[in-house]
């Protein structure tokens, strides 16, 4: 038998808003982490992407801080979540859930006024939503306090707990009380990853819709074969077809985000681009035109290949495939959300994206199958420059109508922590940076 959110047992106010959003039934991992969670028991959750993660730990935290007592002003919550906008989305998505709840809800992520955070968080905060490296500034400067946190959230866990960011990860998760719960979620969970998990859980109930780095069954996933060097014709004559309504295109590295960006600008298409050399700005601007319809294409580093929820992504093109492969379960989940359909095209040289994809399907246990390069579309994409040879059918493509609603959950009242404009500019490249970069190899992403 299905299990409605009122036999979840949790508060009206919450049912209420689930309502208000239109969410009839909890999703597997909803229905099997609330319980648990509102127990009080540690979770390592992994469901596949787009399956509701974030209600399934947003849901029994705003319960358990509604029942609870405000030991003072100090935040009794902590969730960190990898990327500044993923944290942003986890806000939006606290405040749509926690409307009729009178709890709040603080994001300490950098690239913004770090002034802001600090005077909201001297006004009494319950939850602060924080990216490892604005939250450890805050705490060595002392501007906050992490001793009554009672729950601790890692979203997208495994990532959070790789190379980069482990070291912060063991730091924050060490100043916090040792009585707390602890809440982990992700679509994929390394072995080796899993093992430090469990280190910061204690007696987790391990909850697995799924086997491990599945990629959802509604997602059509292919791969064309195509030499390196005709990758970029082989994207504009994909992007130039009708069907392409939304699509995200990933690139390894910022460079080359950069490059591909420009061609498709130049072929007559409306072109977003979201990499860590971006102000926090121009990332947060890119983002929200390509939500709200009027950029057809985003153009982006694995920066948001995690969590990103974007209704109605029509696409995922990989322009190179990533190095690690359970990025690539990431970077496709960002389509076939809630319950819909999509497709993911993988374009492949016979180089390293051949290693890469080998390694991807080991992982997902599948076989991509084989895709024919589209037809021509009639712009030329020239190596330096790229010109026109006929009409551009780019002209024709469908625009997205504006002001498209998103079925994200949304706060009409508007998140205070919008981004500010203090972010630095890029570093000046060194000699050998820019020579590399003009050799075409690009850097790749920090983790
Ligand atoms: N019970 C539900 N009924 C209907 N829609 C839901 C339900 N729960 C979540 N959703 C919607 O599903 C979408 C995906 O949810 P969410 O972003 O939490 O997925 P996720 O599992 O965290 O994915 P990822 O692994 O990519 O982070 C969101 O747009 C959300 O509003
Ligand atoms: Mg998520």
């Amino acid at each position: 038998m299905t299990l409605t959110f009122a036999q979840l047992n949790l508060r009206e106010e919450l049912l209420a808003a689930l309502q208000n959003q239109g969410y009839s039934t909890p999703t597997p991992i909803q229905a099997q982490a609330i319980g648990p969670a509102l127990k009080g028991r540690d979770i390592l959750g992994l469901a596949q992407t787009g399956t509701g993660k974030t209600a399934a730990f947003s849901l029994p935290l705003l319960h358990m801080l509604a029942e609870g007592e405000r030991p003072g002003r100090a935040p009794r919550a902590l969730v960190l979540a990898p990327t500044r906008e993923l944290a942003m989305q986890i806000l939006e998505s606290l405040r749509a859930y926690g409307k009729k709840l009178k709890l709040h809800t603080v994001l300490v992520v950098g690239g913004t006024s770090q002034e802001r955070q600090v005077n909201d968080l001297k006004r009494g905060v319950d939850i602060v939503i924080a990216t490892p490296g604005r939250l450890e500034d805050l705490q060595q400067q002392r501007l906050i306090d992490l001793r009554h946190v009672k729950h601790f959230v890692l979203d997208e866990a495994d990532r959070m707990l790789d190379i980069g960011f482990h070291p912060a990860i063991k730091r924050i998760a060490a100043s916090l009380p040792k009585e707390r719960q602890t809440l982990f979620f992700s679509a994929t969970m390394p072995a080796q990853v899993a093992d430090l998990a469990k280190s910061l859980l204690e007696h987790p109930v391990r909850i697995e819709v799924t086997p491990e780095s599945t990629p959802v069954e509604r997602i059509a996933q292919q791969v064309i074969m195509v030499p390196g060097g005709e990758k970029r014709q082989v994207l504009v004559d994909l992007l130039a077809q009708p069907d392409f309504s939304r699509t995200i295109v990933f690139s390894r590295t910022k460079h080359g985000a950069d490059k591909i960006a420009r061609i498709l600008t130049r072929a007559g298409m409306k072109v977003g681009v979201m990499h860590g050399r971006k102000s926090q700005n121009a990332r947060q601007a890119a983002l929200g035109d390509f939500e709200r319809g009027k950029l057809a294409v985003l153009v982006a580093t694995d920066i948001a290949a995690r969590g990103i929820d974007v209704d109605d992504i029509s696409h995922v093109v990989n322009f190179d495939l990533p190095h690690e492969p359970e990025t690539y379960v990431h970077r496709i989940g960002r389509t076939a959300r809630a319950g819909k359909n999509g497709i993911a095209i993988s374009l492949c040289d016979n180089g390293e994206d051949k290693k890469l994809l080998q390694q991807i399907e080991k992982l997902t246990r599948l076989k991509l199958a084989v895709g024919q390069r589209p037809p021509a579309c009639g712009f030329v994409v020239t190596s330096g420059s790229a010109q026109m040879d006929d009409e551009p059918r780019s002209e024709q493509r469908p625009r997205r109508s504006q002001g498209q609603k998103s079925s994200r959950p949304q706060n009409k009242n508007k998140s205070k922590d919008v981004p500010g404009s203090d972010s630095k500019p890029a570093k000046r490249q060194s000699w050998q940076k820019r020579k590399r970069i003009a050799l075409g190899k690009g850097q790749p992403e920090p983790r």
